[in-house]
């Protein structure tokens, strides 16, 4: 098969793990930068480019769109479903699952369990925090990645603060129940296509409560519980991804979906458990080719 991986970095863990993977089963991969793709339609059907030459000979892409991207990215991912070229993850999808609020709404419909979260644009401020009984809150703008843009509002001062900053900013951001008892941990499962593969568990550094491997954190592989397992898949298939990279806190009332990732790194989690998920990935497009 023809398989393309759209990427805007050839040299990352991810990109070369997913070529590498595709190689061994004999298929022919390329890495396509996504902006380098003309999008047209021409006499009523989508036609693509790349650089000058017409795209017409793929059989199934990969898409590892970065949320810098996502424009441009989910269009392209459209562009290659419109013309009947297989994808792990679709345009739609991506999307979904890309916006911390629309996720969470579209999880909700299937009463899978997350974090209480509310939309930051609210009407009265005091009262929202009221209903966190004053605790702690977390304030997460929707477009932050690694960690970046998700505060730990301690006080009430501080988060009446930090949401007058944001609306003051035009930045759109929600309101979440901190889960203190997770004690900086989280778990990241990842799925293939029903399925989970792998999971990790993360831990913060000292004095830190993300944990997120890119601020430091640390790693094990684990086990998920039957529980854990059945929000995970739940979560993924509900938002149609049939690869991604699942988040999920531990609190008090059990398990909580936190986001769920349509490009999920595979570095961390790779080395981290030994196993091959790019291998899974690929199997996956080979069940689905056209
Ligand atoms: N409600 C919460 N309670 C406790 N810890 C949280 C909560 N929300 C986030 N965290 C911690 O902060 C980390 C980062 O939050 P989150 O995953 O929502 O944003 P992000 O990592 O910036 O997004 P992305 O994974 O898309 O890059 C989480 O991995 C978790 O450790
Ligand atoms: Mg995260």
């Amino acid at each position: 098969m023809n398989i393309a991986i759209l990427s805007r970095g050839e040299s990352l863990y991810s990109t070369q793990s997913l070529f590498k993977a595709g190689e061994a089963r004999n298929h022919d991969m390329e890495v396509l930068d996504t902006s380098m793709f003309t999008l047209s339609i021409e006499n009523n059907v989508p036609a693509l480019y790349y650089g000058d030459e017409i795209v017409d000979d793929i059989d199934a892409i990969i898409p590892r769109i970065g949320a810098s991207n996502t424009y441009m990215g989910s269009s392209l991912v459209r562009h290659f479903e419109a013309m009947d070229v297989f994808t792990p993850v679709t345009a739609e999808a991506i999307l979904q699952s890309r916006n911390k609020w629309t996720s969470f709404q579209i999880l909700s419909m299937k009463k899978i369990p997350v974090p209480r979260t509310i939309l930051g644009n609210v009407y009265d401020a005091k009262s929202t925090l009221k209903a966190f009984n004053n605790n702690p809150v977390i304030i997460k703008v929707l477009q932050g990645t690694h960690g970046a843009g998700v505060i730990l509002a301690e006080t009430y001062q501080s988060a009446i603060s930090t949401i007058e900053t944001l609306n003051t900013s035009n930045v759109r951001f929600v309101i979440q129940e901190y889960i203190a008892e997770s004690k900086g941990a989280d778990i990241r499962a990842i799925v293939v296509d029903g399925v989970i593969v792998a999971a990790m568990k993360r831990q913060s550094k000292e004095g830190e409560f993300r944990s997120n491997l890119h601020l430091g954190g640390s790693s094990e592989a684990v086990q998920l519980s039957p529980e854990e397992s059945k929000i995970a898949l739940g979560a993924a298939k509900t938002l149609k991804l049939g690869v991604c990279g699942v988040d999920i806190l531990q609190s008090k009332r059990g398990p909580l979906i936190l986001e769920v990732n349509s490009t999920p790194g595979l570095e961390g989690v790779e080395t981290t458990t030994g196993i091959d998920i790019s291998r899974s990935i690929i199997g996956y497009i080979e069940r689905n080719k056209r």
